[in-house]
């Protein structure tokens, strides 16, 4: 039930799909991601992120998700997301098989000499990074995309200087959905050719709110694991005023129908990304 990380995304590469790559948010949400998976006989990473460790602290965070993935049979990997500086040796240390540091904020030189010290650490104990290179927008923010980008020769550079497995790449998504506006292009042809240069798989995050075109163009391009987020916590809250749209009922009830919804877009999205069917077990 413990995947290889670089293997799944390996494969996912020789396959022509993505792996799946979800936010737990609670210990309903952290079950719905291994029950989907199971489901759907699917691998998927568990990521721990950005909204999670302010709310209830990483290592209480990583030890609901382990037990989640504990009492399941699915094939998971249990994966820092957005780690800053700290908190990435701090996951090292609880026992995360894969992480993401993300310095994509830092100036160029920094972003490479602090994600090439963090390599070196985690490669140390076998465990992969995930780094990030451009900067992805929050839905809403006014953004100059042409300085957003990932540029394909600083991804040259970064990804040869630092030695990460894999590089997050910015090209036209955000973080979350904006309600009422088309899905953002994706510029697919950015990706191949940071691709190319580098010679990793690429990530994308924010993958809700991503045209399915987009999600097929962008596995051709060479992005075999997809973050998505948003769209999973959308239906999980759909499951929850489902129930209290029907009056003061028990909270187990809501967080029961919010799980179940939950598991079904998760489903869907593994579906979509290629990734279901593909556990090894
Ligand atoms: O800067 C180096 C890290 O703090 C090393 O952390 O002892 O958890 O591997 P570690
Ligand atoms: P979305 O919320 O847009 O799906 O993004 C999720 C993500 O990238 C987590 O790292
Ligand atoms: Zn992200
Ligand atoms: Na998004």
């Amino acid at each position: 039930k413990w995947a290889d990380p670089r293997k799944l995304v390996t494969d996912a590469q020789a396959g022509g799909y993505a792996v799946g790559a979800f936010n737990m948010h609670s210990d309903e949400t952290a079950q719905a991601l291994v029950r989907a998976a199971e489901q759907a006989e699917s691998p998927v990473f568990l990521q721990v992120g950005r909204a999670i460790v302010p709310h209830m602290g990483l290592r209480k965070a990583y030890e609901l998700t382990l037990r989640a993935a504990e009492e399941s049979d699915a094939e998971v990997v249990i994966h820092l997301d957005h780690g800053p500086w700290e908190e990435v040796f701090e996951a090292i240390k609880l026992g995360f098989t894969s992480i993401m540091y993300d310095g994509a904020h830092l100036p160029l030189d920094e972003n490479i000499r602090t994600t090439k010290h963090v390599v070196e650490v985690a490669h140390s104990f076998g465990i992969p990074v995930e780094a990030e290179l451009g900067t992805i927008p929050d839905a809403g923010e006014a953004v100059d995309w042409a300085s957003y980008y990932t540029k394909v020769d600083e991804a040259e550079r970064f990804v040869a200087e630092t030695g990460v497995d894999w590089l997050a790449v910015s090209a036209g998504i955000v973080h979350g959905v904006v309600p009422d506006l088309p899905p953002q292009p994706l510029d697919l042809e950015r990706i191949e050719q940071i691709r190319r240069a580098t010679g990793l798989p690429l990530v994308l995050h924010g993958m809700s709110g991503v045209a399915d075109d987009d999600v097929t163009g962008a596995i051709k391009a060479g992005v075999h694991k997809f973050n998505a987020d948003t769209d999973l916590r959308h239906a999980f809250r759909a499951g929850l005023e489902s129930v209290w749209a029907q009056g003061d009922r028990q909270l187990e009830e809501a967080l029961a129908a919010g799980r179940e919804r939950m598991i079904e877009a998760t489903v869907a999205k593994l579906q979509q990304y290629g990734c279901a069917g593909k556990a090894s077990a």
